[in-house]
């Protein structure tokens, strides 16, 4: 299976960077001879533009988010249906930093992530330890936790997506050892296996400080199917570099 790169570019571009970037990206993949599984995850009013610079390439398009209900009054919120109905295939839900700043629990997570199933959005699910949760030696715990709350129910390798993002790494510039990342994706794949029955074929992204130098080395883990880029993500150089260190 092709590895997945996922850029979320979180609250960053405006139309005409955002637009000028995801043709930048399109027009690399079309003149590539290398099959990629990309996807790019603008802030969710530029949706259309970025489906319509991405028309006729192999880049998909998806949300940062989404809420758990169908249409209805939550004000602010976005839909997965409205999502789907604009061309995305893919939803990023529970990242850290929505956990953070909007107090998002497992449940939220695991019901915007059914939503987004519902619909036919293939959901990316993150979950990660805290420095401190790591320092305590919960890593694992908090994890496995995650995974067992905030995954939806009914999903299957080809909906679902894990995106494993120690929140530490996130724009820290620090990242795991490879042999770390190696152990947390195995234990990653166990548990989804164990509460959900999501095994062999389930893709594990490793996101946090992910770029063109050490993508490579990352990639190269087995048990890594991707990876969810933040920073990196927002210039074509950064973002070609680490889809072409993909092995
Ligand atoms: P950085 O790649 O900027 O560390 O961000 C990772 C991330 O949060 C992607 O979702």
């Amino acid at each position: 299976m092709s590895k997945l790169i996922v850029g979320n570019w979180k609250m960053n571009c405006l139309a005409e960077d955002g637009t000028a970037l995801a043709r930048g990206l399109a027009e690399k993949v079309k003149q590539s001879s290398k099959p990629s599984d990309l996807a790019l995850c603008p802030p969710a009013p530029l949706i259309p533009l970025i489906v319509e610079a991405t028309k006729n390439s192999a880049v998909s398009v998806g949300g940062q988010d989404c809420h758990w209900e169908g249409l209805g009054a939550h004000t602010g919120d976005v839909s997965a249906s409205l999502l789907a109905d604009l061309g995305c295939t893919h939803t990023i839900v529970g990242h850290s930093e929505r956990r953070s700043d909007h107090g998002e629990t497992d449940a939220q997570v695991k019901a915007k992530a059914e939503a987004a199933l519902e619909v036919g959005l293939v959901a990316i699910v993150c979950v990660g330890e805290t420095e401190a949760q790591r320092d305590a030696g919960d890593a694992e715990i908090v994890i496995g936790g995650q995974i067992a709350c905030s995954l939806p129910t009914g999903g299957t390798p080809d909906t679902v997506v894990i995106a494993y993002e120690p929140v530490w790494a996130i724009g820290t510039g620090r990242t795991p050892s490879l042999n770390e990342i190696s152990a947390i994706h195995g234990f990653i794949r166990g548990k989804a296996l164990e509460s959900h029955g999501l095994g062999d074929g389930l893709q594990i992204l490793y996101g946090g400080s992910v770029k063109p130098s050490n993508a490579a080395e990352i990639l190269a883990i087995g048990d890594v199917g991707g990876a969810l880029v933040g920073g990196a993500s927002l210039t074509v150089e950064d973002f070609w570099g680490i889809i072409e260190s993909c092995p």
